[in-house]
């Protein structure tokens, strides 16, 4: 006879213990455990013989067969891009994102874009008539698009394997359940045992499936960390709750690069695809004022122009701000200091606002030399010379230093018109169309 036992799971990273704990021992999280019936077989079955295991044969890597055929495109050209070439047939994918930044419309996109793949769509979130709304915003009739509101994950697995579906949407797995455990959907169990039970799916019938997951307030997937090692590709969807722009970024790919970036618009009939991205970034840069420069960021393979703007004004507190937005703002403070020891700035007394255009939020490295030209230029209120990008990462010695890329960097400069770029010295730079200042300190600015 079955026997209930109690255990306690950790609902951040789905440790089992036998009793309470207030820490995590396994992730630290604090007050996470929560209590769970588990039901134990008892008898026989525990044990295993050698005897009981399957006789399974192996296979020759040379004799595994692939084709090209084993993709499909999106015929979303930004969403092919981070999928390095669109879906991988049997491939298993996760989609993250805050709530509302349109992880639901992306997908409807995609459906919108491939009138000719069968696609059953998992809602778990919303009822047809809404998607219909909003599938009727974007335009899309979807005769081949099929929904289905039962999230019981056994029936969501007979649905998909009955019908031949070229892709599974799972909108989202934290609303797909199991009967078999007695945990509310959306807990570290459930999201467990349901993804693995799609995986199967996915691996063994050859099912291309995307599941949506929703994300933490620190910006990770929710649900446990294995989820991560289980899909084949991970995608975030991101932007800024104030702007329209929206990135979709691949954090993990088995089948491609990772970090590749996909740029999107949210518009009034849905997503747009945004093929030069530096044109989104650089609206306002012919502003001919102190404290803004140019600079040209890697996303992932990408090259993209942003700009960067600095304000420095005569504090009246007493201890002076130091605020950045869409930078590091302890890097900020590390360029301050340096500006400061190596090239004669004084910033004490001055509140520093930092500020990069379009909400785009910035790590590349090559960033900092464009920063520190903006706080230079704001602090001495004169201009920098205008149509001119400055790309170079800055050590704590006041150096500019090379970065990776750069021909890329450039090659983007010259297609957005461009006419000089200021960076450290580089060999075959006469090669390039465009004028070319080199700098190896950040003293040479001389503002
Ligand atoms: P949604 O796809 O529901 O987000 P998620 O699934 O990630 O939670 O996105 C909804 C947001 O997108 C909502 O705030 C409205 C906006 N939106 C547009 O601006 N234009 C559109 O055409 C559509 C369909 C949505
Ligand atoms: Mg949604």
């Amino acid at each position: 006879m079955a026997k209930d036992r109690i255990r306690f799971i950790c609902g951040n990273c789905g440790h089992d213990s036998p009793k309470w704990q207030g820490v995590c021992p396994s992730c630290n999280e604090w007050n996470t455990f929560s209590e769970q019936k588990v039901v134990k077989p008892t008898g026989e079955k525990n044990r295993i013989s050698i005897t009981d295991i399957e006789k399974l044969s192996v296979t020759a890597l040379s004799d595994v067969t692939i084709s090209d055929s084993d993709r499909f495109s999106t015929n979303l050209t930004e969403f092919d891009r981070v999928l390095n070439g669109g879906f991988v047939r049997g491939s298993f994918s996760l989609l993250g994102g805050d709530p509302g930044i349109g992880k639901s419309t992306l997908m409807l996109q995609v459906a919108k874009n491939c009138p000719d793949k069968r696609i059953l769509y998992v809602a778990g979130e919303e009822s047809a008539s809404q998607i219909k709304q909003r599938a009727s915003r974007i335009g899309l009739v979807g005769e081949n698009l099929f929904i289905s509101s039962h999230t019981e994950v056994r029936n969501v697995i007979d649905k998909a394997r009955n019908t031949t579906y070229d892709l599974l949407i799972v909108d989202s797995i934290q609303t797909v359940f199991s009967d078999n455990l007695t945990s509310l959907p959306g807990s570290v169990q459930q999201i467990r045992e349901c993804s693995a039970l799609l995986q199967q799916l996915a691996k063994k019938e050859n099912v291309t499936t995307l599941m949506i997951g929703h994300v933490t307030k620190e910006g990770d997937i929710a649900g446990p960390r294995i989820l991560e090692h289980m899909v084949d590709t991970v995608l975030h969807f991101e932007g800024d709750k104030n702007h329209l722009y929206r990135l979709l970024r691949t954090v993990k790919n088995r089948f491609g690069p990772a970090q590749e970036v996909g740029v999107f618009e949210m518009k009034e009939g849905g997503l747009e695809e945004v093929t030069n991205p530096s044109a989104l970034f650089m609206s306002g840069s012919d502003l001919d004022v102190s404290g803004n420069s140019v600079t040209c960021i890697m996303e992932g393979t990408r090259p993209i122009l942003v700009e960067v703007q600095a304000l420095v004004t005569p504090s009246s507190y007493s201890t002076p701000q130091r605020t950045a937005s869409g930078f590091d703002q302890r890097r900020l403070s590390l360029l301050i200091a340096v500006l400061e020891k190596r090239a004669g700035y004084s910033f004490a007394g001055n509140d520093v606002y930092l500020n990069i255009a379009g909400g785009l939020k910035v790590t590349d490295p090559a960033a900092d030399f464009a920063v520190v030209s903006a706080l230079a230029s704001s602090l001495r209120d004169k201009p920098l010379e205008r149509n001119t990008v400055y790309v170079g990462e800055v050590g704590l010695g006041g150096e500019v230093r090379k970065v990776s890329f750069f021909e890329q960097r450039v090659r983007e400069a010259v297609k957005m018109g461009v006419r000089k770029i200021v960076a450290p010295k580089l060999k075959a730079a006469e090669n390039w169309s465009i004028e070319y200042k080199s700098t190896a300190f950040i003293s040479e600015l001389r503002l």
